[in-house]
């Protein structure tokens, strides 16, 4: 099966085509034909985090040359024979895309310029995240599907992150169930138990901001560009490698709780205080202060996810989302799950593939078209707050 995936729930724009076959338990297999991706992460930076309509803008701007370069790659570009809209009446197309001028504006060309791509099915992000974002790329999926006459099929964007974690090199990783996801993103953080494949129940999440928020936001304390993970823990390893004494340090936010909830949000007022008290910040405060920070973080979400391990009797662990390209909490996790005596595996996406792509839209997608899940065009709208369950 060929499936066409579209990704815009925040910052990235993506595209990516794959061929897959198999189910997850027997013989899956996956090639990726053809994977695009437009990171607007710089053009954020001057307001310290995403700004929904400048999102908006970019992804109606980028999908048309992405879903271009995407079928580039995978050989399945062919200009088309006459200069036609392939069937499709102009003022139908112009209707789906109302909302989206500018995505019109792009798409007739391209639509006029080339032949329907070999494909099966389009799967497309409907949340959560972003709204007027996710309505850019639902929208072009609904008006592609209606040129092309190839089914929908919407796509939980975390779920995507989960997918993500357990394939590898065109294969699914080895992994037994009950499956604990750590997902860790910018809008989220949560822990998932899965029973059974395709079952989430969601046992735990932050009850305010979500973990790559709080790097942000600590990054913009320090007045470091957004996006803040990759800074902050980059200075944070170059103070664990010059042995930059632990001085200070962080509360973990809910540790000793009984649930598997998190918060971050006061630990940003704790890094707030120290910031204003060490004015004018030294790079080597901001290292300090940055390793503190990590610290504080990868203990309080290693602790909740071990305490869930041994509880639930999981087998795997499954790290998703754009925090899990945090190395250190990679490494701490690894540590701390090599020290019981139970074992359980630690599935980590590919370090490119940790943030926002359209191949993990792709995968998920792929196993609930492989279900059926497909839905009329009407009956996708973006979900802002859409839940893993
Ligand atoms: O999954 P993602 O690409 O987008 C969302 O769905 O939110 O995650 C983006 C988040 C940002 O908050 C970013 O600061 C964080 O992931 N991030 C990191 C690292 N790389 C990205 N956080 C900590 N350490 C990193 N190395
Ligand atoms: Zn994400």
């Amino acid at each position: 099966m060929k499936i066409l995936s579209i990704e815009t729930s925040c910052d990235e724009t993506a595209v990516c085509l794959l061929e897959a076959t198999g189910d997850f338990d027997a013989d899956f297999s996956y090639k990726v034909l053809g994977n695009a991706l437009f990171s607007q992460a710089h053009l954020h930076a001057q307001y310290g985090g995403v700004f929904p309509n400048l999102a908006k803008r970019e992804h109606a701007k980028n999908l048309v040359p992405l879903l271009e370069e995407a079928l580039r790659q995978a050989s399945a570009l062919s200009a088309s024979a006459a200069q036609s809209l392939q069937g499709v009446p102009l003022e139908s197309l112009q209707a789906s895309l109302a909302r989206e001028p500018e995505l019109l504006e792009k798409i007739i060309p391209f639509i006029e310029s080339y032949q329907k791509p070999d494909i099966d099915a389009i799967a497309v992000t409907y949340g959560p995240g972003l709204e007027p974002a996710l309505w850019v790329g639902i929208n072009f999926a609904k008006a592609l599907s209606y040129v092309w006459n190839v089914p929908l099929v919407p796509v939980n964007h975390m779920e995507g992150h989960v997918m993500m974690s357990m394939v590898q090199n065109g294969a699914m990783r080895g992994f037994e169930f009950p499956v604990l996801s750590l997902l860790i993103s910018g809008g989220h953080t949560e822990l998932i138990l899965s029973r059974e494949w395709m079952k989430y129940e969601r046992i735990g999440e932050t009850r305010d901001d979500a973990a790559g928020e709080a790097f942000d936001k600590v990054a913009r304390l320090m007045e470091l560009p957004y996006p803040g993970g990759p800074v902050i823990s980059q200075l944070a390893a170059e103070a664990r490698l010059q042995g930059v004494p632990l001085e200070l340090k962080f509360t973990p936010p809910m540790l000793n709780s009984k649930d598997y909830d998190f918060s971050f949000s006061g630990l940003k007022t704790e890094v707030r205080k120290v910031v204003e008290a060490a004015q004018p910040l030294t790079d080597d405060k901001k290292k300090e202060i940055a390793l503190a920070f990590e610290n504080a973080v990868a203990h309080v979400l290693v602790h909740k996810t071990i305490k869930a391990v041994e509880e639930f009797d999981v087998h795997t662990v499954v790290v998703g989302g754009g925090v899990s390209a945090n190395s250190f909490i990679r490494s701490e996790l690894a540590a701390k799950l090599a020290q019981r005596d139970a074992s359980a595996s630690l599935l980590v996406p590919a370090p490119e593939f940790a943030t926002d792509n359209a191949l993990m839209i792709a995968i998920a997608g792929y196993f609930h078209a492989l279900r059926k899940d497909f839905a009329q065009p009407e009956a996708i709208s973006a979900t802002g707050n859409l839940r893993l369950e």
